[in-house]
């Protein structure tokens, strides 16, 4: 499962080396090569059709532009004074190492073992340097995440920044009202959130024929239709964002024209009532 948090450094990598790049992840690369997809390599056997090829390219995108709009929700939680952050299902995030944090920012990484470990080496292999207080923190978002949270040193009495990117919609719709209930109780006034959310109909169009094993393959939930009241029943007044919007906003607007009238979006910022 975690192999797709290799995928998107690949992604990441890819639009480092762009002229116009939406941001920039030096480390994206050394997490691709280490885990076998760079140089990029061709498509799987059975993935070439040119279906296939505009489905990456679709999810490549969508990659691009949350990484971009969860940049941005990060540095105006920092602005607003937040100083813990909280990556639920981190990957191969770098945010740690390629953003710039205040004094006195700490940072959970949390996610299963294998992919900190994997991460651990690369680091240690690029000599990378963290420019905030980082803390990896091990274990499976379905056991007690909280405890190790805690344990790990985050207050949930201060306001802390959660950013939960590509998770959700592997995680069934069940798991999914528990994390929130749980990032919920720690959440002191003052906290924010970044989601993003699998847009309606993605599953139908792009998972059902996806390649087994593929990222595609694994996704189980949708956003709601209604994100934003769905997030006021949790505490957290929500704006919701589409992807097509924030790409013409960052300059990058989508080529393709909407498929039916535009629903709300995947992409999430909220803050704590
Ligand atoms: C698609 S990757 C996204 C990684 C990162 N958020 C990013 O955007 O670069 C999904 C990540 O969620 C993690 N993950 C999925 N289910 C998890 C679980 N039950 N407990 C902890 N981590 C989980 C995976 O290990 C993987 O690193």
């Amino acid at each position: 499962m975690w192999a797709t948090a290799v995928g998107v450094a690949r992604v990441r990598a890819l639009e480092t080396e762009r002229e116009n790049a939406l941001f920039h992840d030096p480390l994206a690369r050394a997490f691709a090569a280490a885990g076998g997809l760079w140089p990029t390599t061709p498509p799987p056997p059975g993935d070439d059709d040119e279906a296939a090829r505009r489905r990456r390219l679709a999810v490549a995108f969508s990659i691009v532009i949350r990484t971009r709009f969860l940049d941005d929700l990060l540095q105006q939680a920092s602005a607003a004074g937040v100083r813990q952050v909280v990556l639920l299902g981190a990957g191969m995030d770098s945010r740690a190492f390629r953003m710039d944090w205040p004094e006195g920012t700490r940072l959970f990484e949390v996610d299963t073992a294998a992919p900190l470990d994997f991460k651990a080496s690369v680091l240690r292999q690029e000599r990378a340097v963290a420019r905030c207080e980082r803390i990896p923190v091990a274990v499976d978002l379905r056991e007690d995440w909280p405890g190790a949270l805690a344990a790990a040193g985050h207050d949930a009495a201060a306001p802390t920044v959660w950013i939960a990117e590509g998770l959700l919609i592997y995680l069934p719709e069940d798991a999914v009202e528990v994390l929130l209930a749980r990032i919920g109780a720690r959440s002191a006034p003052g906290s924010r959130m970044g989601l993003t959310l699998g847009s309606r109909g993605v599953i139908e169009r792009f998972g059902a024929d996806a390649v087994p094993g593929s990222a595609a393959s694994l996704w189980v939930s949708e956003m709601p239709d209604d994100p934003v009241g769905w997030l006021a029943g949790h505490g957290w007044q929500a704006e919701s964002h589409t992807l097509r919007e924030r790409a013409a906003a960052y300059g990058r607007p989508m080529r393709t024209p909407p498929r039916r009238e535009e629903r709300p979006g995947g992409l999430i910022s909220a803050v704590r009532r």
